[in-house]
């Protein structure tokens, strides 16, 4: 079978899983020319098999040798298709791993779910015997509550509407894109899929059932950015959402304290992944931000930033290096006030005959292709791929 990439809007409809393979081994190339690091031996990666979640993974194991036991909701093969990238980036990074002598567990199934909770508490228990770090890198737009209530985040402003050029990849144009104000309901729920609540029932259920190490961390992650995207984000549902996360790392910080622990948010900068790419208008300023971040040497993909944060800001020589509100400032280079006037002065004058020239889509493109196995280099996509023999592959 020869597979050639289905994009409907922003969202892959379709991976390439051999690429997938490749785009894994590029992270883990990256880790490791950048260098080892003393990171924490034993971690629990919630939303482990892509964007901010795998690369986490990837630079805990390969640059710090960490044992891992990684969580996520993927689709393996059935009649429907070939399964989705994650479910493959999982496969490929627990063989990866394991040639090295690491551990690498994979857990498939609801993160949200009291169920998965008690089985990933049991797989503690028999192969790692405790944690000492916790990565949240969940993104979801539905939430089964513990009493079998759906829950479903959106992404709305608050206040006005907004809107403006968004981008469309499958036709690799600009489409007006607006966002509506949300209703009370819609932010409360927004809050309850994408905030710290069930942050918080994980480490309470982890400390309960002793599965936490004296001096273990928590983070999640998290996005400010600047104020010109403040009607997309920080006062977005989505913004009250991460707002909730801050004040919850507060809670389970209290929560740690008697093992000597903290829990920390790390505010990320903006990237290329399959949650973002979905975020109406965002990917805008994303494209002129890529463009000006690489013209001026400072640019980041998911795997350097993840690689920075463990090895420089979280265990690196100064420890936890936070801000005045406990956030780890990992969009430090992205909020420099000389990348955001050139952002800003950019970002008036695109249209969709000109995009291309002003900032760096190409590049976001090329990125959301590698995150479903496309267009990454050293794959022969003429080849066909053996689908009987991936099917046997088990995460
Ligand atoms: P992603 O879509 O690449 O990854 C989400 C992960 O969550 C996947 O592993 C997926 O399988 C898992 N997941 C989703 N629902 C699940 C469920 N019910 N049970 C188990 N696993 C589930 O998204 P991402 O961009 O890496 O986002 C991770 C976090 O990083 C989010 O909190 C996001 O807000 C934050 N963040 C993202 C950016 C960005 O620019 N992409 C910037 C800053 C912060
Ligand atoms: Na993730």
């Amino acid at each position: 079978m020869i597979i050639h990439p289905q994009i409907q809007g922003c969202v892959a409809r379709n991976c390439h899983p051999i690429g997938c393979r490749a785009a894994v081994q590029q992270q883990i190339a990256s880790v490791k020319a950048a260098g080892p690091f003393n990171g924490p031996r034993r971690v629990l990666v919630l939303g482990a098999s892509s964007g901010f979640g795998l690369a986490s993974r990837i630079a805990l194991t390969f640059g710090a040798g960490a044992d891992t036991l990684g969580i996520s909701f993927e689709r393996g093969p059935s009649d429907k298709g070939l399964g989705s990238a994650g479910w493959y980036n999982n496969i490929w990074f627990r063989q990866a791993a394991e040639q090295e002598g690491r551990i690498a567990i994979n857990l498939i199934g609801d993160a949200f779910s009291d169920a998965l909770r008690q089985q990933a508490i049991d797989c503690i228990r028999q192969q790692l015997g405790q944690v000492d770090l916790v990565v949240y890198s969940l993104a979801s737009g539905l939430r089964v509550l513990p009493d079998g209530r759906q829950v479903r985040s959106v992404l709305k402003t608050t206040g006005q509407p907004f809107s403006g050029w968004g981008l469309d990849l499958e036709q690799d144009t600009l489409v007006q894109q607006s966002l509506s104000p949300a209703t009370p309901e819609e932010i409360r729920d927004t809050v309850t899929v994408m905030g710290g609540e069930d942050w918080q029932l994980w480490l309470q259920a982890l400390q309960q059932a002793d599965c936490l190490a004296p001096g273990v961390q928590t983070v999640a992650y998290s996005y400010i950015g600047p104020e010109s995207t403040y009607p997309l984000y920080r006062d977005g549902t989505i913004g009250y959402a991460k707002e909730h996360l801050h004040a919850t790392a507060e809670t389970i910080n209290l929560q740690l304290a008697e093992l000597g622990g903290h829990a920390w948010v790390s505010v990320c900068k903006a990237l290329v992944t399959k949650a973002s790419a979905y975020i109406p208008v965002l990917p805008v300023y994303l494209g002129l931000l890529m463009g000006v971040m690489k013209e001026r040497g400072v640019h980041e993909g998911c795997i350097e930033q993840m690689q920075r944060l463990f090895a420089a800001k979280m265990y690196g020589p100064h420890g936890v290096v936070a801000d005045g509100n406990r956030l780890i400032r990992m969009d430090d280079h992205e909020l420099d006030p000389a990348i955001q006037s050139a952002v800003s002065a950019l970002w008036p004058k695109v249209t969709p005959d000109n995009f291309h020239a002003l900032g760096d889509f190409a590049g976001l493109r090329q990125d959301f292709m590698e995150l479903n196995g496309f267009e990454l280099p050293g794959v022969d996509y003429g080849a066909p791929v053996d689908v009987a023999s991936l099917t046997e592959l088990l995460p």
